[in-house]
């Protein structure tokens, strides 16, 4: 049970079908989105410093939020570049950041609202800003890429976890599950 980065990314690219011109109208955009990724910023962690647990995070060490101030601007910045066209270095990276949020504790349940806060603020500030509707839902489909990765991230790192300590089989994990999700 372990995760390919450039695999799983095309994998999902054909899912949520993000097409080359998705691409194109976002670096068409990467400009912009240095122009706003202080605001998104802004917004991101007002949200996540509203929940007591989020909080509790962000703020358990010193200087922790100002770092994520800046990661946060790179990251929302690659979303339009792509950085090497949307490929493995953009994978690795994503994946990355799936799995630093796994080891600090953060699961499905926070990164869900907090990708839809992105996602609704940035469109907000499109609209506003006269861009067209392509951007916005281009926008909402990377979006949907890097949320991807993150929670994907939570079950592998689990899953692996589970098979590392118990030494069972893929299959016999995955019919525990289904056994499991039937006696609910
Ligand atoms: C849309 C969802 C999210 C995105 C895109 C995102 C993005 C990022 C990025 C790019 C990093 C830096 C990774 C690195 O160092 O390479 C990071 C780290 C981190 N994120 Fe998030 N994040 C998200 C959700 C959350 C949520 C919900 C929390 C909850 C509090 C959170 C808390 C943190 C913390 C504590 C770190 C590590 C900071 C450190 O270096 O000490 N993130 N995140």
């Amino acid at each position: 049970m372990s995760l390919e980065p450039t695999e799983f990314m095309s994998k999902m690219v054909s899912r949520i079908d993000f097409s080359a011109d998705d691409k194109t109208v976002l670096q068409t955009a990467a400009d912009w989105s240095l122009e706003i990724a202080a605001e998104m910023a802004d917004y991101f962690y007002e949200y996540l410093g509203r929940d007591a647990e989020m909080s509790a995070i962000l703020n358990e060490s010193e200087g922790r939020v100002h770092r994520l101030r800046e990661t946060f601007a790179s990251w929302f910045h690659e979303m339009f570049t792509g950085m090497d066209g949307w490929g493995s270095d953009y994978a690795e990276r994503r994946w990355r950041i799936g799995l630093i949020h796994v080891r600090i504790g953060i699961g499905p349940q926070h990164v869900v609202p907090a990708m839809a806060v992105v996602v609704h603020e940035a469109g907000k500030r499109a609209q506003t800003d006269g861009k067209d509707q392509s951007l916005r839902d281009a926008l909402s489909k990377i979006c949907m890429v890097d949320l991807a990765f993150i929670e994907q991230a939570y079950i592998e790192v689990s899953a692996a976890a589970v098979l590392k300590e118990t030494g069972w089989s893929e299959g016999l994990f995955r019919r525990l599950i289904k056994t499991g999700a039937a006696a609910m």
